[in-house]
């Protein structure tokens, strides 16, 4: 038998040690938190997203009462990149979360639908979109969304 390990790099940062357009990007996804729908789980996600050309779209969780019909912040946020958007490519998403009255210490990460999507979007583009996940004591940040789903399905196996 083999064993395969897989590690991947995980970047944890202060927020004073971000690039520019990192933090500028951190401030947006905790911005758009205020424009959650998250009525049910009371669990505010915001997420941005900059394009290749440099453009900043930002998104937030959309929660509905039929509960599997709401909306990450993730997914929302790249489906209207990839609408408003479809031949820019995305290169970074960041993601906050305001909950119980203040941004959470840890940062949370995507939830498997949205790695799912967001890696067709980066295989879709042929670039990497790197991910920032905010918490108040430190920062995530992870080079490519393949990372975060190793041994993902490949499309090629269609047949
Ligand atoms: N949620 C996100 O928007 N992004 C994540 O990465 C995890 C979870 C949303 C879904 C739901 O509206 C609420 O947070 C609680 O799960």
């Amino acid at each position: 038998m083999q064993t395969k390990k897989i590690e991947i790099d995980v970047e944890v940062l202060q927020y004073e040690e971000l690039t520019a357009p990192d933090r500028e990007l951190i401030d947006v996804a905790k911005e758009a938190t205020k424009s959650s729908f998250a009525p049910y789980s009371r669990f505010n996600v915001g997420a941005a997203v900059r394009l290749e050309n440099g453009v900043i779209l930002h998104g937030s969780n959309q929660e509905n009462s039929a509960y599997p019909s709401g909306l990450c912040a993730e997914r929302v946020t790249i489906f209207y990149a990839n609408a408003h958007y479809p031949d820019i490519a995305p290169r970074t998403l960041a993601i906050a979360t305001f909950a119980g009255g203040d941004f959470l210490s840890d940062p949370i990460t995507p939830c498997g639908a949205c790695r799912q999507v967001l890696i067709d979007c980066e295989k879709r583009y042929g670039k990497d979109i790197a991910v920032l996940l905010f918490g108040k004591k430190y920062i995530y940040k992870v080079k490519c969304i393949r990372d975060l789903m190793p041994l993902a399905f490949d499309e090629e196996s269609l047949v």
